[in-house]
């Protein structure tokens, strides 16, 4: 018998190209809600979650990335360029986990809200894609202005965001499960 939660976890995969449609309000609040959704240690909730559908916000946000990484590690400008340093992928919405500096879970907590955006995004119907890379709009010449523009609150800083839309084209399959990361014991 089909499981609609099993469904959306083994076919999700990273969508790297979406088209310009855009997402409703409806389906925004939505994808908000399942990331509100998620557990945090003692629901401490130390994350700010903010969605930005401002696309020029967004291409400021890929560019501020791509200079720093051009200007601090060539080893990740290379692979940026590699993806025409679409940081982003043209996703109409992008969801930037904020997460508090202080607190020992506050990672965890940001990991597990970023994956409820990516699998309440696949039981949409839409594309989703985890990313960690626009931190480096956060660490370099720009940071304290996109902090500022992001409406970041004091003594929080980027953990990670997830861009989502429709995909464009076929997204890839799901990669393989690998048995050797099981452990089975008894
Ligand atoms: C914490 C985290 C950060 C990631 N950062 C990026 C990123 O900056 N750019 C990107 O294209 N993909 C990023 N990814 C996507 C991974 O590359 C992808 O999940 C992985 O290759 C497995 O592929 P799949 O998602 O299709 O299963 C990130 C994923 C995670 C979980």
């Amino acid at each position: 018998m089909s499981n609609p939660v099993l469904d959306a976890i083994f076919s999700r995969s990273s969508v790297r190209a979406f088209t310009d449609q855009p997402l409703t309000n409806e389906q925004i609040a939505q994808l908000a809600n399942a990331a509100l959704a998620a557990p945090t240690a003692m629901n401490r909730q130390p994350y700010q979650l903010i969605a930005v559908k401002d696309k020029a916000l967004i291409l400021e946000l890929e560019k501020a990335t791509v200079e720093y990484f051009a200007a601090q590690n060539p080893e990740i400008a290379q692979r940026n360029a590699s993806r025409g340093n679409k940081v982003f992928y043209n996703a109409p919405v992008a969801f930037f986990i904020a997460i508090d500096t202080e607190g020992a879970y506050n990672k965890f907590d940001c990991g597990i809200v970023a994956q409820n955006l990516a699998i309440a995004a696949t039981g949409m119907g839409l594309g989703s894609v985890i990313l960690g890379m626009p931190r480096g709009a956060f660490l370099g010449d720009r940071a304290e202005e996109l902090r500022m523009r992001l409406e970041f609150p004091e003594g929080y800083e980027f953990g990670l965001c997830v861009a989502v839309g429709y995909p464009d084209g076929q997204p890839k399959d799901p990669h393989p499960l690998n048995p050797a990361k099981l452990t089975l014991i008894g």
